[in-house]
């Protein structure tokens, strides 16, 4: 059934969100921080039990799922908020769907851009590891030394440990065991809610990157540039759905 909900024109309609689970609501914090006004719809796979793990046809279809699921409630532009989704799948969305879409990537070059001599290790899952469009970032390390390491059950952890965060610290620790990195690229959603055992494990916020600030940006003068942002004043709301 088609949930016509937002009937005020493109600028009033939702912006959705999409994520295997609750890591793209790390995205959605920032995405409503910066953009108060709009309103969000955010649906989740959470049945599936992550996507990290999934052959490129699985993640394709199931990120499908989703955009057709927030194009029900007709969004105006829509977050792929899953590393995993826009490395296996941005491309297959963008040409088979009439609505503007931004994706998250491991935020390599800001690392880079501030260790260009460095160590950097990049954590993600093991889907995200094995993307060409992921090595082609690779391809601008310079002198920097990067290595990627995927995580086939990090994702899946803090899913099923959102209220017990705190419990995780041996498998942040475990993450980056031996990497003696001066900088920690993010390259999943999830690890995201861990973000401040990352900072204390690699000495301070500045050695670890995510690339949830680029998105917010992105999605922000996506919206300006179509002319599409939610009117100023009234607080946006937030739906949550699944798949
Ligand atoms: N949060 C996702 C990502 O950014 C997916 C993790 C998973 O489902 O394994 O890659």
């Amino acid at each position: 059934m088609r949930r016509r909900i937002y009937i005020k024109g493109m600028k009033g309609n939702p912006i959705g969100i999409f994520d295997s689970g609750s890591g793209g609501l790390t995205v959605l914090d920032t995405c409503r921080r910066l953009l108060p006004d709009e309103n969000f719809v955010y649906v989740s796979d959470f049945r599936t039990g992550g996507w990290g793990n999934l052959s490129e046809r699985q993640i394709g279809e199931r990120a499908e799922s989703c955009v057709k699921k927030l194009l029900e409630y007709d969004c105006k532009a829509i977050v792929a908020a899953c590393n995993t989704a826009t490395e296996v799948a941005i491309s297959q969305l963008r040409s088979g769907f009439p609505v503007p879409f931004v994706g998250v990537e491991p935020a390599l070059r800001p690392a880079l851009k501030a260790y260009p001599d460095g160590k950097i290790l990049v954590l993600c899952t093991p889907a995200t590891a094995r993307q060409q469009k992921f090595r082609a970032l690779l391809r601008d390390a310079g002198s920097a030394r990067v290595e990627v390491r995927p995580l086939p059950k990090l994702a899946a952890r803090i899913e099923s440990n959102l209220d017990k965060l705190d419990t995780l610290r041996d498998d942040a620790e475990r993450s980056m065991d031996g990497a003696d990195a001066d900088a920690v690229v993010l390259g999943c959603t999830h690890y995201v809610f861990i973000r401040y055992m990352f900072e204390q494990l690699a000495g301070g916020a500045e050695h670890v990157f995510d690339g949830n600030d680029g998105v917010a940006r992105r999605l922000q003068s996506i919206l300006h540039e179509q002319g599409i942002a939610a009117p100023a004043g009234k607080m946006g709301q937030v739906i949550f759905d699944t798949i």
